[in-house]
């Protein structure tokens, strides 16, 4: 059957219509924000290439943490700013870092938020890798251990789940063999698993001071022409013991956020990276596109190609629309 009995417009008519249709919604309960902590008293400096995103002080946390939680939006992810990098990237599992010691400020003062850490060493160590490095090599199998060491940390420190995001081989295995080994058995593990060589990182490695020196990040994060590949780094993640599968970046890998969905019966996240967030922040800023509309088109169509949960920087921008 078809036109004319048929008329696909009759749906369409008026936004109550709509909205009885419509097949995807979103919800701040599928938003994660992104937190950026930095050593200090008092600090809130807006970060320059993320307008709306700021580097904050620990003591300032559980007021920021308490305000995202009014919004409705159930966890964040912490990024650290250590005070001093080394090669071995030693800050990023000192119990005493800076990320461990944010854990423990808005544990304290928030007992239902979750607190995920990004569990990488990338922004501890001053060759700006995610590895150890010998030479122009990044090696696998001895990073292994340092991402387990810094796993443990901040479990230890009361974190409700870890991301590891360094794509080492073997990595969501080992933190799941030490977490358990421990004891905490009962913490998730949301892996960054198909995440790619992106240049939609630029901002955030602005933020955090952490592009590679030399080099690039082509030998461990993915090569984005490939699709079938991400369904086997998923694959292992799942069998190593990942709780959450993660695409990374989101807005131009969404068929492997479908792909992904369509193939393993996990919880789905994606990850609208910094890029994404700054290229429209800047468009916006221009007057050539309308900010907020971009942006709940975008998460919307994230969730609508198959992503349960959104890690974006338009967390609470967005919450605030939606709680209207
Ligand atoms: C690695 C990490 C990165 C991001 C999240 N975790 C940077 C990288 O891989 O270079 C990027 C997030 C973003 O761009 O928003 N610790």
């Amino acid at each position: 059957m078809g036109f004319p009995t048929v008329r696909m417009r009759r749906l369409r008519r008026n936004e109550n219509l709509r909205k009885m249709v419509r097949e995807t919604s979103l919800s701040p309960d599928n938003l994660i924000y992104p937190l950026f902590v930095k050593f200090g008293k008092g600090v809130k400096e807006e970060i320059n290439s993320m307008p709306g995103n700021y580097h904050l002080s620990v003591d300032i946390l559980s007021k920021e943490c308490k305000e995202i939680k009014n919004l409705g939006i159930p966890a964040v992810i912490l990024f650290g700013i250590p005070e001093k990098k080394d090669d071995a990237g030693s800050e990023a599992y000192n119990p005493n870092g800076i990320v461990q010691r944010a854990i423990k400020e808005i544990k304290s003062a928030i007992s239902d938020l979750i607190v995920i850490t990004d569990v990488c060493i990338d922004e501890y160590t001053s060759h700006g890798h995610c590895g150890v490095v010998r030479g122009n090599e990044i090696l696998n199998d001895p990073t292994l251990e340092l991402l387990s060491k810094m796993a443990l940390t901040h479990v230890k420190a009361g974190a409700d789940m870890v991301a590891p995001s360094d794509m080492m081989d073997g990595r969501v295995g080992a933190i799941r063999k030490t977490l358990d080994e421990k004891g905490f058995t009962d913490i998730p593990i949301m892996s960054y698993a198909a995440k790619y060589a992106s240049a939609f990182y630029g901002p955030f490695r602005e933020a955090c001071d952490s592009s590679p020196k030399f080099g690039d990040r082509k030998s461990y994060q993915m090569d984005n022409g490939n699709s079938n590949e991400a369904l086997r780094e998923v694959a292992l993640d799942i069998e190593e013991g990942a709780d959450i599968i993660m695409v990374k970046p989101a807005m131009a890998y969404l068929d492997i956020v479908r792909r992904v969905k369509d193939e393993f019966n996990v919880p789905v996240a994606a990850y609208n990276v910094s890029g994404e967030y700054s290229m429209v922040k800047a468009a916006a800023e221009k007057g050539w596109v309308d900010g907020e509309k971009i942006m709940m088109e975008i998460l919307l169509n994230i969730k609508r190609a198959g992503a349960d949960m959104i890690l974006t920087y338009f967390a609470k921008d967005a919450a605030k629309i939606l709680n209207k």
